[in-house]
């Protein structure tokens, strides 16, 4: 399979990033951050999450946030949606976009969502049924899909089931998401052939947490196998509230880096994407996890 000569980038940073931070982070900040993000070039962020705010309460400002972002008219704000609850809730605050979030292993989607696979997939059909009467499309994540934090090894069968039973229901994009960050290229390489023999490769995103160090690598197998649209997280910020000690998605610096080594195009300003990172790394008081990012700030200094 070739390359593809272009690849759409899911910035993921403002709620996969910020979601498993401990301490509230100032609305402003938030929106801070999506302005500037909205300004690089990307065309596609995750902007907020509307979900229980006892579960996840970084979350809890998330109709705040889309009320206060500038919106660039080339870029979908989107946010999750585990519920009609969460569904309502994102439509009057304005997203183009929702997603809902499933996984492939029972004791994640229990910890995650508090149901099983089957019962997520029932609530999710409301979802997709309303979203459908308002036209917005709905993405569809697969946690897990090489490994749980509870569960260890996951089948490469039982993400496919999962991830053809999202693409069924009418999700336009199936995000294959490594929680936990412990899949390798040979494993990435098992389940993507899995997936991808039920569900067209077109539809198929990648979102890679960089626990184990593995995830620029694995995205570069998804790229062989034509992937062509990926998930990351600006300065590598976040983590899964329960997916304990996994670390922050793949920074996008990192991804943007290597795709122009590779002249894949993103449509994406490198240089503004780093400055975006250093305002919110600065503002939670850390440095960037990401290499790019720091390589460049030390030789702008
Ligand atoms: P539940 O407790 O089973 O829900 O939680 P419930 O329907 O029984 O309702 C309980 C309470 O929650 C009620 O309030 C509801 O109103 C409220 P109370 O009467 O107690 O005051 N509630 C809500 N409030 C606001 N927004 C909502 C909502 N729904 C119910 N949408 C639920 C079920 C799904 C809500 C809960 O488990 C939850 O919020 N989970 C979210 C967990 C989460 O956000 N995890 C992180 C995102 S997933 C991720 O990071 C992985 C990903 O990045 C891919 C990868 O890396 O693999 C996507
Ligand atoms: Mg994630």
């Amino acid at each position: 399979m070739a390359m593809p000569s272009k690849v759409k980038i899911v910035e993921v940073g403002p709620r996969d990033g910020l979601q498993n931070e401990k301490t509230s982070i100032d609305v402003n900040d938030k929106i801070h951050l999506i302005n500037l993000l909205s300004e690089t070039g990307l065309s596609y962020i995750e902007a907020a999450s509307f979900v229980s705010p006892k579960w996840v309460p970084q979350m809890a400002t998330s109709a705040e946030v889309m009320a206060g972002i500038q919106r660039n008219t080339s870029v979908t704000y989107a946010a999750l949606t585990p519920n009609l609850k969460g569904f309502e809730s994102a439509l009057a605050a304005g997203v183009t976009e929702v997603a809902i979030f499933g996984a492939a292993s029972e004791a994640f989607s229990q910890k995650n969502i508090n149901c099983s696979i089957d019962e997520s997939l029932a609530r999710f059909e409301p979802v997709i049924n309303a979203a459908k009467e308002h036209n917005i499309p709905v993405r569809g994540y697969v946690s897990c899909v090489v490994g749980c934090p509870y569960d260890g090894e996951i089948s490469p069968n039982t993400v496919a089931n999962v991830a053809e039973k999202l693409y069924q229901m009418g999700c336009y994009e199936i995000s294959l998401g490594d929680t936990i960050g412990v899949g390798t290229v040979a494993s990435v390489n098992k389940m993507l052939q899995a997936v991808s023999a039920r569900v067209p490769i077109q539809y198929l995103a990648v979102h890679f947490h960089d626990t184990y160090g593995q995830a620029l690598t694995n995205i570069y197998a998804a790229l062989q196998h034509g992937i062509s649209v990926i998930d990351s997280a600006v300065a590598g910020l976040g983590g899964c509230p329960y997916a304990k000690g996994a670390s922050g998605n793949v920074a996008t610096e990192d991804v943007v880096y290597m795709l122009n080594g590779l002249a894949i195009e993103t449509g994406i300003d490198l240089n503004k994407l780093l400055k975006a990172g250093w305002f919110i790394s600065d503002k939670l008081g850390k440095q960037p996890v990401s290499k790019v990012s720091n390589a460049l700030r030390a030789k702008c200094e």
